[in-house]
């Protein structure tokens, strides 16, 4: 049996919705544990781009199965845009998708409490996606959300709406409007997803127990990436889940015994979006090179990345949080067009030098990087196979990462298409 999991590396956006499209074909259920619609993984087929927000990338092979699982919180109303547009463009739906009937709901005023929290914090804001991922969370913890499978029992779902809603009006009433949100309305639209989503919702993890019992091949889809965990993340400048390996347990349901392959997805370099510190970013041309040979630019909101150096002081640190027994690097080719490449593999803060990575925000955000400078190889990646035809230099930082984090790579990206990967086993 296996049971593999797809944790990015550092602070989202490393590329993870190629890979699992990739490994998908390799396994027979992708389930997605955490975060929400936050999430924006793209996938490239062809002459076919798409990018998914809840639905697990695993949809995009005709066999697979997937799992929303419970830890994820569900905005019914952007799942069944994507279900329709899917729908539309020929994938079937009906019998591949599984949700979680404890999965609880986002609703557009978890959106306005989002934009609102962030204009409150002002200059502390934290660069949410607004995609109210903070405040359903806040109604999960707080007890009082609402669960996919509350709508089938619509006596006592009015009540739990009415409930819900209770604390916020007085603030939606104080800031935002006279009436605040009318629990009679949010009742309407929830049965109306009721009956929308009533052939995929499911005990999920009674199925993946199921499964795994049948000996099936199950791939976990982390969202975010490690540094973004709210734990062991840059706090506060987090997503509110557990955004890399340690959640797969609490998110599905499975013993976390039961895992038996961490793939880390690490990009060739780091990006970031939204507020918070960030050791290696390059705020000047290096950095503007990097963001537009590589095109960050967020896939939910569109923003633009900031970029900078690889910083193996957080890899280590992604490594030994997740237990990543393989890597995949991603976007390889984006490093092509420089002359020298650098990597971070300290930091230096009021006198001490750190190679574990701090917990504290200050020592992050003012600490100095040392690098080491490997050479750059300055010439295209985009059309090579195999790894044995990568230029010298290439293979050099490739084993540099791998001799530096004692963790074999298993595969690497060259490119936004399925073809450009490299097996490197
Ligand atoms: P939230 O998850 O929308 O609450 O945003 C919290 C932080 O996580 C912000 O810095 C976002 O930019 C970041 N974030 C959330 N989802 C993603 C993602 O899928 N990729 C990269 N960053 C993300």
């Amino acid at each position: 049996m296996s049971i593999a999991s797809v944790i990015g590396m550092q602070w989202g956006d490393e590329g993870k919705g190629k890979i699992v499209d990739l490994l998908s074909s390799e396994c027979d259920i992708v389930v997605r544990y955490q975060g929400g619609s936050n999430a924006g993984h793209t996938v490239i087929i062809g002459d076919e781009k798409f990018v998914l927000h809840l639905i697990p990338s695993g949809i995009l092979h005709p066999k697979v199965k997937c799992v929303i699982g419970n830890g994820v919180v569900l905005d019914p109303m952007l799942l069944l845009k994507e279900m329709d547009e899917l729908t539309k463009r020929g994938i079937k739906i009906k019998g591949r998708l599984f949700i979680s009937e404890r999965c609880h709901l986002v609703f557009q005023y978890h959106k306005w409490l989002d934009t609102l929290s962030e204009k409150s914090l002002g200059k502390s804001k934290i660069g949410t996606t607004g995609r109210g991922i903070g405040p359903a969370y806040v109604d999960k913890y707080n007890r009082t959300g609402i669960r996919l499978m509350d709508l089938y029992e619509p006596k006592r779902l009015l009540e739990k709406v009415k409930i819900n809603l209770a604390e916020k009006n007085i603030y939606f009433r104080a800031l935002h409007s006279k009436t605040g949100i009318d629990s009679g309305a949010i009742y309407k639209e929830s049965l109306f997803y009721a009956r929308r989503l009533k052939p995929y919702v499911t005990d999920t993890r009674l199925f993946i127990r199921r499964m795994m019992d049948a000996k099936i091949r199950v791939l976990f889809e982390g969202a975010q990436g490690t540094l973004l965990n709210i734990d062991h993340g840059t706090y506060p400048f987090v997503t509110s889940s557990h955004s890399d390996a340690t959640g797969i347990s609490a998110g599905s349901g499975i013993p976390p015994s039961s895992i038996t392959n961490v793939i880390g997805i690490l990009k060739a370099y780091t990006t970031r979006v939204g507020e918070g510190p960030f050791p290696t970013e390059q705020d000047n041309p290096i950095g503007e090179c990097l963001r537009k040979e590589g095109g960050e630019f967020g896939a939910t909101t569109g923003r633009p990345r900031r970029c900078g150096w690889l910083d193996m002081v957080a890899a280590k640190y992604a490594v030994e949080l997740n237990g990543v027994s393989q890597i995949v690097i991603t976007k390889l080719d984006v490093l092509s067009i420089l002359k020298s490449i650098k990597v971070a593999v300290a930091y230096k803060y009021k006198g001490r030098v750190y190679r574990d990575f701090p917990a504290d925000l200050n020592t992050l955000k003012n600490c100095e990087p040392v690098y080491r400078t490997l050479p750059g190889w300055q010439s295209s990646l985009r059309g090579i196979r195999k790894y044995r035809d990568f230029p010298l230099n290439t293979r050099r930082y490739l084993e540099y990462i791998e001799k530096k984090l004692g963790v074999p790579i298993k595969i690497i990206s060259i490119g936004p298409e399925r073809t450009q990967t490299i097996d490197k086993r």
